[in-house]
């Protein structure tokens, strides 16, 4: 029993640095004789010695492994020690935990993206496999859209990727809560570039980010005729086990670790929780 709660150990083998506040690790697990494989919105438990341990995603695709990314806002004792390493430098990780974005259900759909600051690490797991499974296969999905808030010109993370993704056909939207006079782009908030003109009957819409941005993001997408069904997002708890044994992220007769973190809008309005209420 005790083994599932022993972590593997990892290497730090490059760090991104997305702004201020957020790092990319890019990790590769030292044992080779476990295979390891995970699925697009799945979580790892990342630990450091003294500092505990915390859920974050996976937000590279399962096709770039060996190679694991964990973008990682500095939040607290966890985040900020790894904030301080170095490539070259040993972490443990448990996993991988929780439900996946339902991707064998995307080949035929639009896909919208709707994220805010680091809610834009799970979504990327998903955004590059299905870009992949593009290059690949005919049946993939229809337009792919990214409408992403930042709160300022330097809080904008991820550039390198969004780069990346308007070259390959993406119509990345971003949108800042503050201006700037450099910034000729978009200023309000990520629900402010929602228009009817981006939901087709076709649209499946993942959404991650703060709380607020997901309730206000999801009330305007059952205005524009969004079905609750075709609604995907992620709950946030604080974790312990990461696998349904501590009751540590209980909510409403569910435990986020392994009822989720990915829940359709159908099943999160059956469940009582207060900042969607
Ligand atoms: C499924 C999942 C995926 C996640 N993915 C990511 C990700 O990709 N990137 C990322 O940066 N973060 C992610 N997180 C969030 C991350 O796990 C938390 O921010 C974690 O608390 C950071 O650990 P820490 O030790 O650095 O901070 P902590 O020391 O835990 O402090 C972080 C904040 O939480 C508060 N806090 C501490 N303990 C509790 C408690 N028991 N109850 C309520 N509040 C508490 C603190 O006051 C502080 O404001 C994810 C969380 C979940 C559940
Ligand atoms: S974290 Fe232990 S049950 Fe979910």
């Amino acid at each position: 029993m005790k083994e599932i709660f022993i972590p593997g150990r990892a290497i730090i083998r490059e760090i991104v640095q997305e702004n201020k506040q957020i790092k990319t690790f890019r990790l590769e697990l030292l044992d080779k004789t476990q295979s390891f494989t995970f699925r697009p919105g799945q979580f790892l438990m990342l630990s450091i010695p003294h500092c505990g341990e915390a859920a974050i995603s996976i937000s590279s695709p399962p096709t770039a492994l060996p190679l694991i990314d964990l973008s990682i806002r500095k939040a607290g004792v966890l985040t900020s020690a790894i904030h301080r390493m170095h490539s070259g430098d040993e972490v443990g990780l448990r996993g991988p935990f929780g439900t996946a974005f339902p991707v064998g259900n995307f080949p035929g759909h639009d896909l919208l993206f709707i994220a805010g600051g680091i809610g834009l690490a799970p979504l990327k797991s998903v955004l590059d496999y299905c870009l992949f499974q593009q290059e690949v296969e005919d049946d993939t999905v229809q337009r792919i859209t990214l409408l992403y808030g930042s709160r300022t010109v330097a809080d904008i993370a991820f550039q390198k990727a969004i780069e990346k993704w308007k070259n390959q056909g993406v119509d990345c939207r971003l949108t800042v809560d503050v201006g700037d006079p450099d910034w000729s782009g978009s200023v309000g908030l990520v629900t402010e570039l929602l228009h009817p003109d981006i939901i087709t009957p076709q649209t499946i819409s993942l959404v991650c980010g703060p709380p607020i941005m997901i309730r206000f993001v999801i009330a305007k997408l059952l205005d524009l005729g969004q079905s609750e069904t075709a609604i995907l997002t992620t709950l946030e708890r604080h974790m312990k086990c990461g696998m349904g044994l501590c009751g540590h992220c209980h909510l409403d007769g569910k435990l986020v670790c392994v009822d989720g973190p990915v829940f359709t809008y159908a099943e999160l309005k059956l469940m009582n929780i207060m900042e969607f209420s």
